[in-house]
């Protein structure tokens, strides 16, 4: 499929191929956790392929679950993530910094022969709409072993530590079959968290019964799936850190401006509440989950030009660590009003932006997503204001960047077999 740069006096053409690819298309550490509207790795593997080449460093400001970074890693660039939220701060930097397998297995069972059941003051104290979801002899005081073990862990935490802390946050809920499960909790989605309310509702009126498993086997199991594909070549970093400041990070591409591909989807127009969605995984980081809520969603009451004003920030953030010829993209989705004509909210973006900044545009990729294939489907009618449409706006700094060459998937899977 090709699909046009369009935008009405700028047009290139590139062959736009992410769409071929198997539907589950990517490296297994992916979906270590799962993570709410994070793009397939499809899409932004295309666009490293197409404008960077091996060492060059590809960053992401709002990095979610670490696909694009990820991505970077695989085809042997530098991936660097930042987000706000410590979950994606988490799998992110698992994913960037991975340890060696045989490390993993010796930790887990190093925390195994360490464990000590706390005592029963300690279980006492856990929130009620955790103990409900956890066999309390056994998942439950092993869960909270490991949580305070790992209190500590966005100050003071080993790449390996860091990796099965992400794998556990990956198995804490999720359904369970007749023929056992993969996750710790009693049956439910592991996409995400129901409310505590909705959960007690559901678990009474269908007799759920909490499943006994050992917190150290199920995390061995989950290490196995995970490194099913090769290691990335390349590592990466992550950063808990806002987008709107990101050119201050302590990181010398960063500082050198030596970057030469942002790769981004901006949060959506407040569609998703990354906190409540969450509460938990975030219970085991030891999150507070209002406080993410309150950072991290984007008051649509000054609707539009707020967030002009806000991609304004992260366009001229991203002016300021870009090298000469580096790229910005960002995936911006179309918003729809009810009974209203969708937005095409990219070119709005830059037709806001255009004389503020001083990037220059290459073009803008059309792309249909089937809603049945987003991930915000889950709030159906209440899904707020994303639609089917996505686009990437992709600007770029100095001299206009050359494509690469022109890719089609199966080549991309034939050569990053993993
Ligand atoms: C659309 S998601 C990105 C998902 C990502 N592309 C993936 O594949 O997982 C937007 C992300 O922006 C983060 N975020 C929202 N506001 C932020 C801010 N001010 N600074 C940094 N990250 C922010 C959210 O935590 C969320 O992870």
């Amino acid at each position: 499929m090709v699909v046009m740069l369009n935008y009405p006096d700028k047009k290139r053409k590139i062959s736009y191929s992410w769409r071929d690819m198997p539907k589950r298309w990517g490296h297994s550490f992916h979906p270590i956790c799962s993570y709410l509207a994070m793009f397939p790795p499809g899409v932004p593997r295309y666009f490293i392929e197409q404008f960077t080449k091996q060492g060059d460093v590809v960053l992401d400001p709002f990095s979610g679950r670490g696909t694009a970074p990820l991505e970077a890693c695989i085809a042997g660039r530098i991936g660097i993530g930042v987000d706000l939220n410590p979950l994606a701060y988490l799998l992110t930097r698992a994913k960037t910094t991975p340890p060696s397998v045989e490390e993993l297995y010796k930790r887990v069972e190093e925390l195994r022969n360490e464990y000590v059941k706390p005592d029963i003051t300690q279980i006492n104290k856990i929130p009620l709409k955790i103990k409900m979801l956890y066999d309390n002899e056994l998942t439950l005081p092993q869960l909270l072993f490991i949580k305070e073990k790992f209190s500590n862990w966005k100050e003071n935490c080993s790449n390996a530590d860091i990796f099965l802390l992400a794998c556990l946050t990956g198995i804490m809920h999720g359904k369970v079959n007749k023929s056992g499960t993969s996750y710790l909790s009693i049956s439910m989605p592991n996409t995400f968290s129901m409310s505590p309310n909705y959960v007690k509702n559901y678990i009474e009126k269908h007799g759920l019964v909490k499943p006994k498993v050992d917190v150290f086997d199920q995390l061995l199991k989950k290490v196995q799936r995970v490194y099913k594909d090769n290691q990335p070549v390349e590592q990466g970093f992550s950063y808990l850190e806002n987008a709107k400041n990101f050119s201050r990070i302590k990181n010398e591409h960063i500082q050198n401006e030596n970057v030469k591909m942002i790769f981004t989807s901006p949060p959506y127009l407040k569609v998703v509440n990354y906190g409540t969605f969450n509460w938990i995984r975030l219970w085991l980081l030891g999150e507070d989950i209002d406080l993410i809520d309150k950072s991290l969603k984007l008051d649509d009451n000054h609707t539009l030009s707020g967030y002009v004003n806000f991609m304004l920030d992260i366009i001229r953030e991203s002016e300021k660590v870009l090298q000469d010829g580096g790229l910005a993209c960002f995936v911006i989705g179309d918003v729809a009003k009810p009974g209203k004509d969708p937005l095409n909210l990219a070119e709005y973006v830059w037709e806001n932006v255009k004389f503020e900044t001083n990037l220059n545009l290459y073009g803008i990729v059309e792309d249909h997503l089937p809603s049945k294939d987003k991930v915000t489907r889950i709030w159906g009618k209440t899904q707020g204001k994303a639609t089917s449409i996505d686009r990437v706006l992709v600007l770029y700094k100095g001299v206009a960047p050359d494509l690469n060459y022109s890719l089609r998937s199966k080549k991309i899977l034939k050569k990053y077999n993993f």
